[in-house]
C-alpha cells in the first residue's frame, strides 16, 4: 500500500486519547463566528466564557466583541484561570455565551456542560466530522440539534502548540451554534471566504516567528557547512 504523505494529509489532527488537544485557534476563525454567524445578537452587552482558552487566541478576539470575557483552561499556558471545565467549577447559567473549541474527544461533555453554564448560546468550533456518527446523532443531534451549522469554506489550519500563518491542513472545520432560548430549525450556512478580511498581522506572535527564523537560520547554517564540508 502506498502511504499518502502529502503535507495537507499529514497535517490532519490525530491526537492520543489522553491528549489535551493543544491546537491554538487562528483568530480570524473566531472573528468569522462573530461577523457572519452570530452577528446582530446584542453581544456587546453580554458576557462570555471561553473554558478551554489555551494561550488566549480565541479569548482575545471574543474580548473585541463581548462586554466581559472570562477564560480558563485545565492546563496553565500562561493565560486565564487554570480550571477543569468538566468539574463543578462554574455556576449554572452564569454567562450569556460559552464559546470555545474543545478537545475533540471531550466535545460532547463540553457541550453538555456549556448548555448548563450559558443562558443565551453555546458555540463550538469543531471538525466538520463532529456532525457524523450514529452515537452523536442519538446522544445529541436527534433531540438537541444546533440552531446553526456554519461550515468554513476555507481551511482553518491549526498546528500543535503554536499559531502558524503559513500552515495548511486537510481537516474541515465548522461552527456549531446552539441557541438556548429559542426553538429553531437547524440553519445550514457557509462561512464565506473571509480570512483575508479578518486576519490581522498582530494576531501572530512575533516571538514564535523569531524562534522559527532562528531555527531556520540554524538549519541553513548546518546545511551550508555540511555542503562546504566544514562539519
Ligand atoms: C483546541 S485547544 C483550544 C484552543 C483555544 N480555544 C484557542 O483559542 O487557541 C483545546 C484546549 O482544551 C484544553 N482542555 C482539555 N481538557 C480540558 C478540560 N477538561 N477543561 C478545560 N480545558 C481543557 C486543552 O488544554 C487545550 O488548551
Amino acid at each position: 500500500m502506498v502511504q499518502n504523505i502529502s503535507h495537507a494529509v499529514m497535517a490532519q489532527r490525530h491526537e492520543g486519547k489522553d491528549s489535551l488537544d493543544d491546537f491554538p485557534t487562528p483568530p480570524w476563525a473566531t472573528r468569522a463566528l462573530l461577523e457572519y454567524v452570530i452577528k446582530n445578537e446584542n453581544i456587546s452587552k453580554m458576557s462570555c466564557l471561553e473554558p478551554a482558552c489555551n494561550r488566549g487566541y480565541m479569548s482575545k478576539v471574543l474580548d473585541e466583541y463581548f462586554s466581559k470575557v472570562e477564560s480558563s483552561d485545565i492546563h496553565d499556558y500562561g493565560f486565564g484561570n487554570v480550571k477543569n471545565f468538566l468539574d463543578d467549577t462554574y455556576e449554572k447559567k452564569s454567562f450569556d455565551w460559552v464559546i470555545t473549541n474543545p478537545p475533540f474527544r471531550l466535545a460532547e461533555e463540553f457541550l453538555n456542560k456549556a448548555t448548563g453554564v450559558a443562558t443565551t448560546g453555546v458555540a463550538l468550533l469543531a471538525r466538520t466530522v463532529f456532525l457524523e456518527s450514529v452515537g452523536r446523532y442519538e446522544r445529541i443531534f436527534q433531540n438537541n440539534p444546533p440552531a446553526c451549522f456554519a461550515q468554513f469554506t476555507e481551511r482553518v489550519p491549526m498546528v500543535k502548540g503554536r499559531l502558524d500563518k503559513k500552515a495548511s491542513t486537510a481537516t474541515g472545520y465548522a461552527w456549531f451554534v446552539w441557541k438556548l432560548n429559542e426553538k429553531q430549525n437547524l440553519k445550514l450556512m457557509w462561512v464565506p471566504p473571509c480570512r483575508k478580511i479578518l486576519e490581522k498581522d498582530e494576531d501572530y506572535d512575533k516571538t514564535s516567528d523569531l524562534k522559527k527564523n532562528k531555527l531556520t537560520n540554524h538549519k541553513d547554517f548546518i546545511q551550508r557547512n555540511l555542503c562546504d564540508g566544514l562539519i
